[in-house]
């Protein structure tokens, strides 16, 4: 057939290869019987909608192949919006990865010991990923558990603002279970590790307009300048979310923030994954290391 010769001239070594093939020499057979029989035929129907779906299938496989380079890409880019975010870096229309890379380390970080492991790369490293392998994390025991995420990477990855050479700003990964959903997000804190510059959740489901205000930047506004532990404890986290509004005039606002309207539970929830994440379970042996600067050189 000209038609099939023109075609092939485009793909000359495929034709060859196929023409040489018996069971591609069966499908043409078995094509030309097909194509031949009338319309209302049963088989023909069956036989052309098999080859849709076949021809359906190999192009979502294909899309999601080729996709996957650039789905890995916006993730990327997503986490690294939001930690420029919450290290109040985020500027509109600036190159997110060039403003990453100028202002932002990553580092990684023993939670047992509170040091810096330098053997592990931090661009490499996934802490979600690393929770869910068994050798890389830790089951929490239940009456330690308060956050509900039953199990921790061994090692977290934490990001440094630094200006001049020195520590202005450390982000810590935090996650834990609201009323529907585990949130995952990043606590900002100023390098005396205890003062509370801002808070993002990235990932939850809890329901909008109720305990999704967590995303709500009038609410993450109320974060700052808040204080996670007491001046005379710095390994007891104090800082919790409250029923109703924060009344600056009394004693203690300063380790208080107004819970979400309608949502206690996801109130509660949040309290709790702060507390757990800034306790000697989580970022407490790190935290205090960075307060006395020598443990938290870098
Ligand atoms: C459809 C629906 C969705 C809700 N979503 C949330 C939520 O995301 N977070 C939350 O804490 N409470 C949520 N609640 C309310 C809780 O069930 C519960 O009543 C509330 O947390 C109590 O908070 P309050 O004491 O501030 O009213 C939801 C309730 C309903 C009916």
């Amino acid at each position: 057939m000209p038609n099939e010769n023109k075609q092939c001239g485009h793909y000359q070594k495929l034709c060859a290869v196929l023409e040489k093939n018996e069971n591609y020499q069966k499908f043409k057979v078995y094509a030309e019987h097909i194509l031949a029989l009338s319309n209302n035929s049963l088989e023909k129907t069956i036989a052309i909608a098999v080859a849709l779906c076949l021809v359906c299938a190999v192009l979502v496989s294909l899309a999601a192949v080729a996709l996957k380079p650039l789905q890995i890409n916006n993730k990327e880019l997503d986490m690294k919006q939001n930690i420029l975010d919450v290290a109040g870096l985020l500027e509109e229309g600036k190159d997110i990865d060039a403003a990453f890379a100028e202002k932002i380390e990553a580092k990684i970080v023993d939670l047992e010991t509170g040091d810096y492991v330098e053997s592990i790369n931090a661009a490499d490293y996934d802490q979600r990923k690393a929770a869910k392998d068994p050798a890389q994390s830790i089951a929490i025991p239940k009456d330690k558990d308060i956050a509900h995420i039953r199990i921790k990477a061994k090692y977290a990855k934490v990001f440094l603002v630094k200006e001049a050479g020195a520590i202005k700003s450390i982000i810590l990964p935090i996650n834990g279970y609201g009323l529907w959903s585990t949130l995952y997000g990043f606590l900002s804190v100023d390098a005396d590790g205890q003062t509370v510059q801002s808070i993002n959740f990235y990932d939850q489901a809890e329901t909008p307009g109720l305990g999704g205000e967590v995303v709500n930047p009038n609410w993450r506004a109320l974060w700052k300048g808040k204080k996670i532990y007491a001046e005379t404890d710095t390994n007891e986290p104090t800082l919790s979310l409250i029923k109703g509004v924060v009344d600056n005039s009394k004693p203690g606002a300063q380790y208080q923030v107004d819970g979400l309207a309608g949502a206690t539970l996801t109130s509660t929830g949040v309290t709790n994954l702060i507390r757990y994440w800034t306790s000697k379970e989580g970022f407490a042996p790190y935290l205090s290391k960075v307060r006395t600067v020598k443990g938290a050189k870098s």
